[in-house]
């Protein structure tokens, strides 16, 4: 039999059956429900989402109370141990572990999208020397968009393909150009023979040797950390590319503003903020203190809490694990002892066991981004480029589900009634 939820409303004294289909209610079957023949109908009341679905997705799963999260079904604990970045974002954006043919070719096709036109050197010369890499990265993706006008048909698979190839390529050459301007070096082209990670640090920290040698530890954990940034369903970044995208401009003016979401303290700044909060705090001794500070209310534990997760974050877990590896080769990060004696202190408090915050993604990941020797602004950038392949499947999903049209939310109105324009002079 089918599930249904039976409404009463008082005010008419009227039963409606509403459809249940996977434990949720479609919002429109609400609008039946009216007072009087003229009504608009009921909505539903939903600021910040934390209650609707917007979507039916197949790409990441996420249990917040048991800390589970998926992509694809593939526990993130199983990919972060064998399989590598690009393997994965293969994974989220087509559904399925690629053969090794199509690995090799995946791999290939994206190497050979790395290297950036000469004028958008011109577009990152317009910065002052102190731009936001961040700033710098969401105006230079969006400036992609007038060098490949063919991705305007974003209806054609083809199409969607290759500016699916040049985004995933393009990033980290974006990325690593912020960051020699911002440090007034030399772009450095990309080498093809090294990979998606080690390629990356070739081109943010290579000086004048003929050729750049990743240091495998750090390389490896580079490309762990991409993969448990590479997606995580609904949250305020991705429905911003989902948002953007349904009115339909092309996939790179969508990402810049999904890379503006991102970029605000709540969400991808966070791990910004995590390194300029355990700056401030700046010895074991003074964390007593400063959660007091946030339990009265003056500001948050930047790294703690998520709106999904209820338990450990499971890619802090992982993060943490890395952290160690990573310190055994560059030496331990002061600041470790900080954020350990901060996660200590809190796990143990009522405010925050009450509240279910515990560590989340961002906690950790600064230690790691500093210790390989990122400045603390290019940490919400680090996060941008794996995400892309977050964003661009979501993109995909979205445009390809029938069920989906141009997003437009409703609100209530709660400003004033009608009334008539009064001319300057009479206006008190
Ligand atoms: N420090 C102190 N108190 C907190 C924190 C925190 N980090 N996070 C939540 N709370 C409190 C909050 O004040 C509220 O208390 P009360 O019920 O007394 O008013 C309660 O916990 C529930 O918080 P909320 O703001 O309703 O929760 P939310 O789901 O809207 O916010 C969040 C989620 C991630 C924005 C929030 O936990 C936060 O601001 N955390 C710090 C920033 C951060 O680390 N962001 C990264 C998120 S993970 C990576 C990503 O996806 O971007």
């Amino acid at each position: 039999m089918a599930e249904t939820l039976t409404i009463t409303d008082n005010r008419t004294g009227k039963q409606y059956e509403v459809p249940v289909t996977d434990g949720t209610i479609r919002a429109m079957d609400l609008r039946q429900i009216k007072v009087n023949p003229d009504d608009f109908g009921m909505m539903t009341y939903d600021p910040a989402f934390t209650n609707t679905a917007a979507c039916r997705s197949k790409i990441t799963f996420i249990d917040g109370d048991q800390g589970i999260l998926w992509y694809r079904g593939y526990p993130i604990e199983q990919l972060a141990e064998h399989s590598d970045y690009l393997e994965t974002a293969y994974l989220i954006l087509y559904g399925e572990l690629p053969t090794a043919r199509q690995g090799d070719e995946w791999a290939r096709e994206i190497t050979l999208h790395t290297m950036l036109h000469e004028n958008l050197k011109t577009l990152l010369e317009g910065f002052r020397y102190d731009a936001h890499p961040m700033g710098m990265f969401i105006s230079t993706v969006g400036a992609l968009s007038t060098f490949y006008p063919d991705a305007k048909d974003i209806f054609n698979a083809e199409s969607r393909r290759l500016q699916t190839i040049r985004l995933i390529a393009k990033v980290p050459s974006i990325a690593a150009y912020a960051y020699r301007h911002s440090i007034g070096r030399p772009y450095v082209l990309p080498d093809n023979e090294l990979s998606f990670a080690g390629n990356f640090l070739n081109m943010l920290f290579k000086m004048t040797e003929p050729r750049y040698k990743p240091h495998p530890v750090l390389e490896r954990a580079l490309d762990v950390l991409f993969i448990l940034h590479a997606d995580h369903e609904q949250n305020c970044s991705t429905h911003a590319m989902r948002g953007i995208g349904s009115s339909h401009p092309d996939p790179y003016s969508a990402l810049a503003g999904a890379a503006a979401a991102l970029y605000g303290p709540l969400h991808g700044g966070a791990n910004e903020a995590v390194l300029r909060m355990l700056t401030e705090i700046g010895s074991r001794d003074n964390v007593p203190a400063f959660v007091k500070r946030v339990k009265g209310g003056e500001g948050r534990l930047m790294g703690f809490g998520h709106r999904v997760y209820k338990s450990y974050d499971p890619r802090a877990k992982i993060i943490k694990r890395i952290a160690d590896l990573v310190f055994e080769v560059t030496g331990k990060n002061p600041l470790l002892d900080i954020a350990l004696e901060l996660e200590r202190i809190a796990l143990e408090d009522d405010y925050f066991v009450s509240r279910k915050l515990y560590p989340n993604v961002d906690f950790y990941s600064g230690l790691i981004y500093q210790a390989i020797g990122f400045p603390v602004d290019m940490f919400p950038v680090l996060f941008a480029i794996p995400r892309t392949a977050g964003w661009i499947a979501q993109w995909e999903e979205m445009l390809t589900d029938p069920d989906q049209k141009i997003a437009r939310p409703r609100q209530i109105y709660i400003g004033p009634g009608k009334r008539d324009y009064i001319g300057r002079e009479k206006r008190k």
